[in-house]
C-alpha cells in the first residue's frame, strides 16, 4: 500500500502546469465507440480512471496505441463486445458512459450498475428516462443495465435534477438518433461543452451546449477526429487552494480562466490575490485570509469539487466560515480527518461551520474519496509538522501526478510503501468507485 508523507509549513512557489480534464477525458473516452473511424484524443491525463477507461476499451476490441504521454489513438471499429463487467465498472463510477456511447453505436448496451458511493445516493434515474425517451428499453438484473432499441429516434427530454452524467449520456445516446433531441434544463459544467465539441469534431450537430437547452439533430455517421481535452478546471482549482494555504505564489498555466471565475472570485473574499492571463493565472497571498461563505451549485456556480479544498482554506482563515453543500447528500465525511489536524468544524446536514483556527498541525488521516483526498494534502501542506495520508488511490483516480507537481513548486511530499495490515481480510484497498 501506498501513502502520501507531507511535512507542511513550505511556502509554494513557481510554475504548475495543469493536465487534461478528467471528467472530460472519461467521457470522451468512450464516445470515441460512435466513430466509424480511428481517433487521436490528445491531453489526456494520467489518472487511474483513464486507464480504466482505456482498459474497457481495450477488452471491447478496440485498438488502443499511445502516441506520447498524454496522447492515444483509439480505433473502434473493430469493437465485437458491447458490455462492461462489474470487475471493471466498479472501480469506476463513470463507467455508465459506456451506457451512452454503445446505445447510440449499436442500439444495445450491457454495464454493470456502478459501485460504491462514498457521496450519498447517487441515482442514475435520469440516464435511464433519457435513453427510454429516445426509444431503449432497458432492464435491471442482478446488478446488470440492459439497454436495447430496435432505433433511437430524437425526442425532448426534460431533467427533473440537473445531472451532469445524464446531460452527457443523453447527447452520447441521440447524436446518431433519427431526428431532432432537445434536451432542457441540462448541466452547463466545462465538460459538457467538451464532449459537445468533440461529437462535432467528428460530424455530430449539437447545439447549445453550455446552456440549459442543448439541441442534437441526429447524423447517420460519425468521423475520426484529432481533438485535445480541455485543461481540468478542478485541478486548477485545487492547486489555487494550495497556493494559498501555504500563502505561496504560483503561477498555473494550460487553464481557462473563464471556467475558474466561481472560484477565483470567491478566493479574492477570502483575500487571495489572483491576476489573469490568456491560458494561465497567477495566485498569491501576501495579506490575512478572511471568512466567507460558500454554497456549492451546478456550474456556473462554486463547483461541489471543490467543496473539500476551500473549506480546508477556510479552517486557515481568520473568523467564522459557512460551506454548504448543494448537489451532493454527504460530502463532508473528510471533516472528521481535519478535525484530526486541529480543525474546528461542525456539520449540520449539509451546512458546515468552520471557525478559523489559523493553524492546522500534522496527524496521520485517511482519504475518504478524491476530492477529500486533495484537501488533506492542501491540509498536510499548510499544518505544522508531519501529515500522513492514507488511501491515496483515491487521489490518483483523478490528480495527475499530483505529489510530483507539487514537489516541483516547493512542497516536502513523498510517496511511501507501507505494509497492508488488513491484507489478511483480502481487502485490496480499492474497492470503492466513486
Ligand atoms: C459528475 O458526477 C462528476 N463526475 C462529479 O465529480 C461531480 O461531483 C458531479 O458531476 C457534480 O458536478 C464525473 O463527471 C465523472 P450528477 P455525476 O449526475 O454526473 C442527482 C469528482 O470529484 N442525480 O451531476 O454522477 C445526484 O444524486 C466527481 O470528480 C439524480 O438524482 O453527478 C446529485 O445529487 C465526484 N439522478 C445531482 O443529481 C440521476 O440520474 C448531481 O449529480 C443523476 C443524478
Amino acid at each position: 500500500m501506498e501513502k502520501f508523507v507531507v511535512k507542511g509549513g513550505r511556502r509554494l512557489s513557481g510554475e504548475v502546469t495543469i493536465s487534461g480534464a478528467k471528467n472530460a477525458a472519461v467521457a470522451i473516452l468512450p464516445a470515441v465507440i460512435l466513430s466509424d473511424e480511428p481517433c487521436i484524443v490528445e491531453n489526456v491525463p494520467s489518472i487511474s480512471d483513464v486507464n480504466i477507461s482505456l482498459r474497457i476499451l481495450k477488452e471491447m476490441g478496440a485498438e488502443v496505441t499511445m502516441l506520447g504521454k498524454d496522447a492515444y489513438r483509439i480505433d473502434p471499429t473493430r469493437i465485437d463486445k458491447y458490455c462492461v463487467p462489474y470487475e471493471t465498472a466498479r472501480k469506476m463510477r463513470a463507467s455508465y458512459y459506456f451506457l451512452g456511447a454503445l446505445l447510440g453505436k449499436f442500439n444495445k448496451a450491457r454495464v454493470s450498475m456502478p459501485g460504491g458511493c462514498p457521496l450519498g445516493d447517487r441515482p442514475i434515474d435520469q440516464h435511464l428516462k433519457a435513453f427510454s425517451v429516445l426509444g431503449a428499453d432497458y432492464t435491471l438484473s442482478q446488478g446488470m443495465i440492459d439497454l436495447t432499441a430496435d432505433r433511437l429516434h430524437g425526442n425532448q427530454i426534460f431533467f427533473d435534477v440537473v445531472s451532469v452524467g445524464a446531460t452527457m449520456n443523453a447527447m452520447l445516446a441521440a447524436v446518431k438518433a433519427e431526428g431532432l433531441t432537445i434536451i432542457e434544463n441540462a448541466a452547463k459544467e466545462p465538460h459538457i461543452v467538451d464532449l459537445a465539441n468533440f461529437l462535432n469534431s467528428m460530424g455530430a450537430n449539437i447545439m447549445g451546449a453550455g446552456t440549459d437547452v442543448i439541441k442534437i439533430r441526429g447524423v447517420e455517421r460519425l468521423h475520426g477526429t484529432n481533438y485535445a481535452v480541455i485543461p481540468d478546471q478542478i485541478e486548477a482549482g485545487t492547486f489555487m487552494i494550495a497556493a494559498a494555504a501555504t500563502k505561496g505564489d504560483v503561477l498555473i498555466k494550460n487553464v481557462i480562466p473563464k471556467h475558474l471565475e466561481s472560484i477565483t472570485k470567491k478566493l479574492e473574499k477570502i483575500g487571495v490575490n489572483i491576476e489573469q492571463f490568456d491560458d494561465s493565472i497567477r495566485v498569491w497571498v501576501d495579506g490575512p485570509l478572511v471568512k466567507t461563505s460558500v454554497k456549492t451549485t451546478p456550474h456556473p456556480g462554486f463547483p461541489t469539487d471543490m467543496q473539500p479544498q476551500i473549506a480546508t482554506l477556510l479552517t486557515l482563515a481568520e473568523g467564522t466560515s459557512i460551506v454548504t453543500e448543494g448537489v451532493w447528500e454527504q460530502r463532508f465525511r473528510y471533516v472528521d480527518e481535519l478535525r484530526r489536524m486541529g480543525a474546528d468544524i461542525s456539520v449540520d446536514g449539509k451546512v458546515a461551520v468552520i471557525e478559523g483556527t489559523g493553524r492546522l498541525m500534522g496527524a496521520p488521516v485517511k482519504a475518504c474519496d478524491l476530492r477529500a483526498g486533495a484537501a488533506l494534502i492542501i491540509a498536510g501542506l499548510a499544518a505544522s509538522g508531519i501529515t500522513e495520508i492514507e488511501d491515496i488511490f483515491h487521489i490518483e483516480r483523478g490528480y495527475d501526478c499530483m505529489e510530483g507537481k507539487l514537489r516541483s513548486l516547493g512542497a516536502d511530499i513523498e510517496k511511501v510503501n507501507f505494509p497492508d495490515s488488513t491484507s489478511d481480510s483480502g481487502n485490496d484497498g480499492k474497492k470503492e468507485a466513486v
